[in-house]
């Protein structure tokens, strides 16, 4: 497929470095930048056909079939306007929106039209979240109970993030989006999230907006989904994520410790990995960083489920979901309270806080937990099940 590029920043390199390497078959034909000698110097850079710095001709282009939207957070609605306009399909970078309503307006255009709307949320396709996915929902370990997901780096790479009006605000809506949405793949996207308790802070920089947050997202199954997110961490980009099922736990670390790592003791080394803060001493590269950040199988779902007309793993519904999670939780670091997620279009399914699973003993007793003590004998810990007592009771075998 022919893709029109609108965007010729720092994600848009990730996204043509993606597209135009290992022999894939889609093509950037197409650069939009707002100046002309931008719009120029990456088509050179990656040996485009063609150029512009008017985004309608780029997206309106008779050879554009996809547009993929790699500007700043306040032009993405502006950009699916036209390009619903013009029919063509669509993919979107993270945050869909600004808010809810910004992300919803994008959602109804393109639905109304019938036009193919990819929502690119990169870090819900790395391999090892993909794995993941697949093992909790293979219910290789029970039902997921908390999940935990990290984004922090001491900042980003532009003004426009720094500016809440152009960007949406700070910390939260820049990376809590992936945290949220790294949440939801893990827990079920049918169940419904319900209200957020945030803690945010602007604790190092000089902005309005929060430079720091911490999060909890309750589902209507019971279970949480937590993010920390920070533009005031040092010593690169800290991607992490934690899984607790009933049966069983997961931890990753995607990007600081994947197993790379190198000393330099002189000053050769030149870029390291996204967000590193040094070229010398121990360094943490990635072996190939747009693979541990999930764009290529981002980008293979995507032109499969075009080519196949499906649905991708990540839609404009997924990110106005994210977008209404990230609205309560900034009224929440206001009200300092939990806020409810205001989702006026749910199409999950309805369901009640899930019953504990509780194991019985025997006639008598319920069992809240065994353990093997440094002794070797076993210790079991026991409820009644008429008076409700809680005893314990050693046994040398079980
Ligand atoms: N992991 C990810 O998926 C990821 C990572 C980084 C950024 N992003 C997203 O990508 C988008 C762009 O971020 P970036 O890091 O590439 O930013 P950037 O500042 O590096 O690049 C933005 C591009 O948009 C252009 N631009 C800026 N203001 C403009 C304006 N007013 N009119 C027209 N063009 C304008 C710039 O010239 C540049 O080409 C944002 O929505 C951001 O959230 C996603």
């Amino acid at each position: 497929m022919k893709i029109a590029l609108l965007g010729a920043g720092f994600i848009a390199r990730f996204y043509a470095t993606t597209l135009h390497s290992q022999r894939r078959k889609d093509h950037i034909h197409l650069v939009y930048s707002r100046k002309r000698s931008t719009a120029q110097q990456f088509a050179g850079d990656f040996n485009l056909q063609h150029s512009t710095d008017d985004m309608e001709a780029a997206i309106n282009h008779p050879d554009t079939e996809v547009v993929l939207i790699a500007l700043p957070n306040h032009l993405h609605l502006t950009a699916v306007k036209l390009a619903v306009k013009a029919g063509k399909s669509i993919l979107c970078t993270k945050p869909l929106g600004r808010t809810a309503e910004e992300a919803k307006t994008m959602l109804d255009l393109v639905e109304k039209k019938g036009v193919f709307a990819g929502y690119l949320e990169d870090l819900c396709y790395t391999p090892k979240i993909l794995k993941s996915i697949k093992a909790v929902s293979s219910g290789a370990i029970g039902r997921v109970l908390w999940t935990k997901s990290r984004e922090a780096h001491p900042g980003p790479h532009s003004d426009w993030f720094w500016n809440k009006e152009l960007s949406g605000g700070g910390a939260i809506i820049d990376l809590a989006c992936h945290c949220v949405e790294i949440g939801r793949n893990l827990i079920g996207k049918n169940i419904r999230p319900l209200e957020v308790m945030c803690w945010a802070g602007t604790q190092v920089h000089p902005i309005e907006a929060e430079d720091h947050a911490i999060g909890l997202v309750k589902y209507a199954n019971g279970a949480i989904g937590q993010f920390e997110v920070s533009w005031t961490f040092r010593g690169g980009m800290d991607l992490r994520d934690e899984v607790m099922g009933t049966e069983g736990s997961i931890w990753l670390n995607s990007f600081l410790r994947t197993g790379f790592e190198m000393y330099v003791a002189g000053n050769k080394q030149g870029y390291v990995a996204e967000k590193a803060e040094q070229q010398s001493g121990w360094l943490f590269p990635v072996g190939d960083e747009a693979h541990e950040l999930g764009y290529p199988h981002m980008f293979t779902d995507m032109f499969d489920a075009i080519e196949e007309n499906r649905l991708p793993q990540e839609t404009f519904y997924d990110g106005y979901v994210v977008n209404a999670i990230l609205d309560a939780a900034l009224l929440s670091a206001n009200s300092r309270k939990w806020e409810p997620v205001k989702l006026e279009d749910w199409r999950g399914i309805h369901q009640q806080e899930t019953e504990m699973e509780i194991a019985t003993y025997d006639d008598h007793y319920f069992l809240i937990k065994k353990e093997m003590l440094p002794n070797g004998t076993h210790k079991l810990i026991l409820k009644d099940k008429q008076s409700g007592a809680i005893i314990q009771k050693e046994i040398t075998a079980i």
